[in-house]
């Protein structure tokens, strides 16, 4: 009764001219802060009657967060069959899910939801740490505290969608980040959604960044990993700049190859640009994951066990990503940079 009262308020702050809460750095405190847990004689967290730690106004950090970003975009939502518009980073709603399973005999093995990306510590909207993982794949930071605020700071940042950069220390001390921001800049929250011709531009650093908890997963000197943050080459960029989907694997053009579900790293990249790579572009985890969740296993910008994209959501009965090709024909789209559908029979 009372987080159905919070949420309303949420949603009126938000209302009141489309504009700004965070304003680009740290907004009013009582957005997110309560000094005595305390107004009109009524508790403002409910779930927290002596108080939480932070003095914040829902019981943890994430949970803060959602009761605006569910109305204000967003990456929350509550179905995971029918997610908010896609803005970049994918959507929490699919950690929701009880099947991602898309592979052989998926429907008999499930893959819970809480694969499907990052996981929140917000148990006031149902979502928990991770089962499966104790700590970031490659590194050290715990999955017991994971949110919002591990990547985000609440207090503003200047970099992209106020991400932590170098020299920060995250959550009280949990870890201290070594890599800058990544350089970006992403669409508005208010209007449209991803396409070809609007995504968030891409333009350097992300794969470091994902470093500062996932150590090098990203090394291919070190380690026998698929590069990321490495430049693509002349031979790569170019099957980019011709792969045009299994049925038309060479009639692409550099004007127009870009592919927002498969997307590069490169300084000239804009919200709206439809270019393809240059041999100086760069691979990087942005290329196959996306940062928050998606509707697939690994945070998969597409299925990476099906073989063609129309199997996506079959065997599991969750949300099927849909096939920027739109072609029954249509493969993986590790295509788009190494063509391996050519000399393959076109019919499934
Ligand atoms: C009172 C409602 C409210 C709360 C609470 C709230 N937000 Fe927001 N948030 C907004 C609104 C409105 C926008 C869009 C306008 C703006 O940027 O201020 C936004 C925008 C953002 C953006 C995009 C910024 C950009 O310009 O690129 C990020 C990232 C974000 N919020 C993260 C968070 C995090 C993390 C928390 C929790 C610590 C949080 N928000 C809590 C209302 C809220
Ligand atoms: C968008 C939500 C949001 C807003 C607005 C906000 N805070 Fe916070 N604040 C948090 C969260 C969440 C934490 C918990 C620590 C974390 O998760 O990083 C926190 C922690 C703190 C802390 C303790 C840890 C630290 O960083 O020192 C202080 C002090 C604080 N906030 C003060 C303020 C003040 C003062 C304002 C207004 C100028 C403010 N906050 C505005 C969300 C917010
Ligand atoms: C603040 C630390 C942090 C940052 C930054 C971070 N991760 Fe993670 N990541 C984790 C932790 C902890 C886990 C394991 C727990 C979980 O999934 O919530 C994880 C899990 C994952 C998983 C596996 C999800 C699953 O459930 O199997 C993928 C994929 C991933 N991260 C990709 C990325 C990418 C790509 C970036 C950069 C855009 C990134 N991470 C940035 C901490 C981080
Ligand atoms: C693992 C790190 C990580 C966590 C955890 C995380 N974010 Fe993000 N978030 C990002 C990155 C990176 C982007 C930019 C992604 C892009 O454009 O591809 C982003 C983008 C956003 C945006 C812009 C809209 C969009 O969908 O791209 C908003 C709003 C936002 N985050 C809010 C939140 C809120 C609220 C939470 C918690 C419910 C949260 N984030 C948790 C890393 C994170
Ligand atoms: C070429 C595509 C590609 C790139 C680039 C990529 N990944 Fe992955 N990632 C995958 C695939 C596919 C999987 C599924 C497991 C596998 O194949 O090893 C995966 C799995 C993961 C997992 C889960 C591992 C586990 O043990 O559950 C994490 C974490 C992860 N990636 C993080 C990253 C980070 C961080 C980067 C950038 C430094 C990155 N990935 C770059 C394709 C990619
Ligand atoms: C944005 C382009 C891009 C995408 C998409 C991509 N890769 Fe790669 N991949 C590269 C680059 C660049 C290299 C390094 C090639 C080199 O050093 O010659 C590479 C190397 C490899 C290698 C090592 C063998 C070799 O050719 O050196 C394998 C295997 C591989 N990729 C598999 C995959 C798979 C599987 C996927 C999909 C999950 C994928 N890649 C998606 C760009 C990409």
């Amino acid at each position: 009764m009372r987080k159905a009262l919070l949420i309303i308020m949420g949603l009126v702050l938000v209302a009141a001219p489309a504009a700004a809460f965070h304003d680009g750095g740290v907004a009013h405190c009582n957005g997110c802060h309560t000094m005595h847990n305390s107004q009109d004689g009524v508790l403002v967290d409910p779930d927290s009657p002596n108080g939480n730690p932070w003095l914040l106004v829902d019981a943890t950090p994430s949970d803060v967060c959602i009761s605006c970003h569910t109305h204000v975009d967003d990456p929350v939502g509550s179905d995971p069959l029918a997610p908010p518009p896609l803005k970049g980073a994918g959507n929490f709603t699919y950690l929701l899910e009880d099947n991602l399973n898309d592979g052989y005999a998926g429907a008999a093995n499930p893959i819970p939801g809480d694969a499907a990306g990052h996981n929140l510590v917000a148990p006031g909207h149902g979502l928990a740490a991770d089962a499966t993982h104790s700590t970031a794949p490659g590194g050290t930071f715990p999955a017991s505290v994971m949110g919002c605020t591990s990547c985000h700071d609440p207090h503003g940042t200047q970099d992209f969608r106020f991400l932590y950069g170098a020299g920060r220390v995250v959550q009280g001390g949990v870890t201290t980040f070594t890599n800058p921001a990544p350089t970006a800049e992403g669409l508005s929250l208010f209007f449209g959604s991803e396409s070809q011709s609007s995504h968030t531009a891409y333009q350097g650093g992300m794969s470091a960044w994902c470093g500062n908890c996932h150590g090098d997963f990203h090394n291919n000197n070190t380690q026998l990993v698929h590069p990321s943050g490495s430049t693509l080459g002349g031979s790569i960029s170019t099957t980019y700049n011709l792969y045009n989907g299994t049925v038309d694997q060479s009639g692409g053009a550099q004007a127009t190859a870009y592919l927002a579900e498969v997307p590069f790293e490169d300084a000239a990249n804009t919200t709206s640009s439809t270019a393809g790579p240059s041999a100086a572009s760069q691979v990087s985890c942005i290329t196959c994951h996306r940062a928050h969740a998606t509707s697939a296993p690994d945070a998969g910008r597409w299925d990476f066990s099906v073989t063609f994209l129309e199997e996506d959501g079959v065997e599991s009965g969750s949300y099927a990503i849909p096939d920027p090709y739109n072609n029954p024909n249509q493969r993986s789209l590790c295509n788009k940079c190494h063509n391996k559908d050519a000399f393959d029979a076109i019919t499934p």
